[in-house]
């Protein structure tokens, strides 16, 4: 995924000792890329400048000017894809070598040459610009702007996602996004709500969970003055201020029936009525339901409202997993890193290969949102300019390990089992309930949504594993 406009990677040697050269020449092509040799730094310059290597292999002596001088040209006189320099010197020279670490170059090898660290060497080199180069691709994307109203993503799955919110904003009628924690579904809200004619009008979210049913109804319809003990004067529910705009409802699983009655009549006939109020208000609002939890599952439970289902299910819009977004993986991990290391002043360049691919190979249950936490968290730590494993959370280094380890292959990563003692279905239940409420650092909400069971039956089932 380089921008270079050549595909293959170039790697250019710059050595007098003609047996040398060769044996290196055959080692780089031996690995895959282009080799091209030049014997004085002179030489190499020009070659530099048309061959445009990705990679200079220097002899630090030279007849002629040296290595040194020729790492020092090429970094004065090429701005655009300068190439990274490895040198390459005879014992004794060593502080000659430092000297170039200073002035630029990657590394040094010291001669007799070992092949193993040289190939070593280079591709640490190359991942490490190929890094580079994905994130000043992904800093013009940020200097463009090219969010799709504050959501990045170019994988089918997201080009797909931001052409139906096109489509659905321009239509009328409730909509419905589900989609497992963390996905985005108040971002693609907020989108739906900007691209649609009511953008001059209000965006306003409201969450369902946790709030009294009294409170709620109040909440969302207003009231009359002396509806209730305290009520002394009339109030605006959320309905009524979001007049001419979009009103989201966050968690709409958890909504109380009652509500989820008054909220279809609403959606059927545009009307409400404020508690204690025997006038009906009509109103013009846009609602969007969104939830984590698989909703038609509820429904079949007898936990939701059906009819309220199929009104607000009309359009729906599933925000895919982080997992199915294919590349977006990379775009993310370096947008994020951008944006921390620049919020917080650190200078991180990249992310090394080893840590790119335990993100790669971890399952993200928490998603974009965890991503972003994770990245954020590496910033904080990493005090080089580079992210390591080291500076990833220990439940993602963990979960890897596990996974390596060796593990049935019917269970997921993590739950081990050993044939001479084989569990009882109940056994790995607990087991399983357990590897998850770990891989969600204890997000019971998000446990039970990827369980597939409700909050209440996933608290029975904690309470009974602890008991003796
Ligand atoms: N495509 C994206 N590009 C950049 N940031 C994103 C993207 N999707 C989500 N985010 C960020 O991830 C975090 C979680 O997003 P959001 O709160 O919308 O998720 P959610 O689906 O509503 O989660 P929950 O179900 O837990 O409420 C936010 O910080 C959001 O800005
Ligand atoms: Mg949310």
């Amino acid at each position: 995924m380089t921008t270079h406009a050549h595909q293959e990677t170039r790697i250019l040697i710059v050595e007098d000792d003609q047996g040398l050269a060769q044996l290196l020449q055959e080692e780089i092509e031996d690995a895959g890329f282009k080799a091209r040799i030049s014997h004085t730094a002179e030489n190499g310059l020009a070659a530099a400048q048309t061959w445009m290597p990705d990679l200079i292999v220097s002899d630090l002596r030279l007849p002629g000017a040296d290595g040194l001088a020729l790492l020092r040209q090429i970094q004065s006189g090429m701005s655009e894809n300068t190439p990274d320099v490895l040198i390459i010197t005879a014992f004794g020279t060593v502080a000659k070598a430092v000297e170039s670490l200073k002035a630029g170059a990657e590394d040094f090898l010291t001669k007799p040459l070992d092949l193993e660290h040289f190939r070593l060497s280079i591709s640490r080199i190359l991942e490490k610009r190929r890094m580079r180069e994905e994130l000043s691709r992904i800093r013009t994307l940020l200097d463009a702007d090219s969010a799709f109203h504050g959501m990045y993503g170019r994988s089918p799955a997201m080009l797909a996602l931001f052409q139906q919110i096109r489509q659905i904003a321009r239509a009328d009628g409730p909509v419905l996004i589900q989609g497992e924690s963390g996905t985005g579904k108040e971002l693609v809200a907020r989108a739906i709500h900007e691209e649609s004619d009511s953008t001059a009008g209000p965006f306003l979210a409201v969450n369902c969970a946790g709030i009294s049913e009294h409170l709620l109804e109040s909440e969302f319809f207003g009231h009359a003055a002396g509806a209730f003990t305290g009520a002394t004067k009339a109030r605006q529910g959320i309905f009524t201020e979001a007049e001419g705009g979009t009103l989201l409802l966050d968690e709409i699983s958890e909504m109380p029936a009652p509500l989820q009655a008054k909220l279809l009549r609403m959606l059927q006939d545009g009307r409400i009525r404020p508690v204690g109020s025997n006038r009906e208000q009509q109103i013009n609002v846009r609602i969007i339901a969104a939830t984590n939890r698989d909703l038609e599952a509820l429904v079949q439970a007898g936990d939701f409202r059906e009819d309220l289902f199929y009104r607000l299910e009309t359009f729906s819009l599933q925000a895919p997993p982080l997992r199915e977004r294919g590349n977006d993986l990379d775009l993310l991990t370096g947008i994020f890193l951008l944006q921390f290391a620049s919020a917080l002043n650190k200078q991180i360049e990249s992310i090394s290969a080893h840590a790119n691919d335990l993100l790669t190979r971890y399952r993200f249950p928490g998603n974009i949102r965890e991503l972003r936490n994770t990245i954020e968290r590496a910033v904080v730590f990493c005090h080089e300019r580079e992210i390591r494993i080291e500076h990833l959370p220990p439940r993602i280094r963990r979960d890897i390990e596990n996974a390596q380890s060796k593990s049935s292959p019917l269970l997921p990563n993590g739950i081990q089992i050993d044939n001479n003692s084989l569990p009882s279905l109940e056994e790995v239940e607990r087991r399983y309930i357990r590897h998850v409420m770990t891989m969600v650092n204890g997000n019971k909400r998000l446990a039970a949504s990827i369980l597939g069971i409700g909050r209440r039956t996933l608290y029975r089932r904690i309470e009974e594993m602890l008991q003796p």
